[in-house]
């Protein structure tokens, strides 16, 4: 069921949005393999929608999908991940809108706290945003982070980043 908000429709995505969700960002293979993450329940993928344009995407994340690094990881769980708005669209409240979309559906799921993780030195804005969200920082400095997943085309990606996670009450 979709979670509509006036103006941002946020709604799980399917394959049909990804040429639109691959223009937004990186390639179809990184969102087919979302996708197919999100066939088992404990992992959703979102589309952000504004009238027929894909604005951006994220995801929710009630267990870590057998495809990444850390699959067998279950602290700082729900957390939303990978939230994205296309650059030209930043700054319009889209990410409030969906940080929002997905507390309700934690709440709706009977859950008590949120997570989101954010590199605060490299990513200020984004640190800002959820601390003006609500979200508090978990660690006092940022801890270096590997992770690795595995694509809808069997390639893995690797990465790293030096994370702080944050957490919110949703009661
Ligand atoms: C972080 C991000 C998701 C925020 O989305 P958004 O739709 O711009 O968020 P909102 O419009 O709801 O809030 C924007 C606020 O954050 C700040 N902000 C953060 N990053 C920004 C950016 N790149 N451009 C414009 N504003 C940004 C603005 O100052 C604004 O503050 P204000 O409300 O005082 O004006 C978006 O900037 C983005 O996709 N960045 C690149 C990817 C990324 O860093 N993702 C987060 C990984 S943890």
């Amino acid at each position: 069921m979709p979670t509509e908000y006036q103006p941002l429709l946020v709604r799980d995505a399917t394959v049909d949005d990804i040429p639109a969700l691959a223009a937004v960002r990186s390639s179809a293979a990184l969102h087919k393999g979302r996708l197919r993450d999100a066939q088992n329940p404990t992992f959703r993928y979102f589309v952000m929608r504004h009238g027929e344009q894909v604005v951006g995407f994220l995801s929710l994340v009630f267990r870590r999908p057998a495809s990444w690094l850390n699959a067998d990881d279950t602290w700082h769980l729900p957390e939303i991940n990978d939230l994205y708005v296309a650059e030209a669209e930043r700054g319009k409240g889209y990410g409030t809108l969906a940080i929002r979309a997905m507390e309700r559906i934690a709440t709706e799921a009977g859950h008590q706290q949120l997570y989101i993780s954010t590199e605060p030195v490299d990513n200020p804005r984004a640190y800002s945003l959820y601390q003006r969200l609500g979200y508090r920082p978990i660690q006092s400095e940022p801890y270096h982070h590997l992770w690795a997943a595995v694509d809808g085309e069997g390639h893995t990606d690797r990465g790293e980043a030096w994370l702080v996670d944050m957490v919110k009450s949703l009661v």
